[in-house]
């Protein structure tokens, strides 16, 4: 079985993602980073040079072959549950954890990071907020777990996560 972490940009899925890995022994994959790495550039690189489907594209055959494997965990991309193609062909391996934060931490965690191209915009706080509402019903509905991020150090949420897994 896998352990598939999604939710908005920021939640923390890369860092919970890596020590909840080590914590049970899986191997740990974060989807964008093995995008990256194939493509050999960046997810903003990517969107700028082939556009946001393409990177659609890569991200469901990721998914479709992550399907395939067992005892990994996995970071999703934020927008990797918005295709129920991708949740379809994610759900018979892996468990859904959904991570949630404020609005006021997702703001703060993602303006250090300039490599998120939907964020890329005159008013970004504004572009949060429009797709976490669009995004929420979505996020909620696949959540087997559902743990909130907010002042809670990555440690404090391996320890939630392992203990909603027992
Ligand atoms: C996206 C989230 C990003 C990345 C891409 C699109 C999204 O991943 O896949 O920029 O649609 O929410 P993170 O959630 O890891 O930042």
């Amino acid at each position: 079985m896998n352990i598939a972490l999604y939710g908005f940009m920021g939640v923390g899925k890369s860092t919970v993602g890596r020590l909840l890995a080590e914590e049970l022994g899986y191997v740990f994959i974060d989807m964008d980073k093995v995008i990256e790495q194939r493509m050999g550039i960046s997810i903003s690189e990517i969107f700028r040079r082939y556009g946001e489907s393409r990177f659609r594209e890569l991200e469901s055959d990721l998914v479709k072959e992550l399907a395939g494997e067992d005892d990994v965990v996995i970071a999703c991309g934020g927008g990797a549950v918005l295709d129920p193609g991708n949740v379809e062909a994610l759900t018979p391996s892996s468990k859904l954890i959904y991570l949630t934060a404020t609005i006021p931490e997702i703001i703060k965690r993602t303006s250090k990071d300039g490599n998120r191209p939907l964020l890329n915009v005159p008013d970004p706080e504004k572009k949060i907020n429009k797709l976490i509402e669009q995004r929420r019903p979505v996020y909620e509905k696949y959540a087997t777990v559902t743990v909130d991020t907010t002042g809670l150090t990555p440690h404090e949420l391996v320890d939630e996560i392992m203990e909603a897994l027992r």
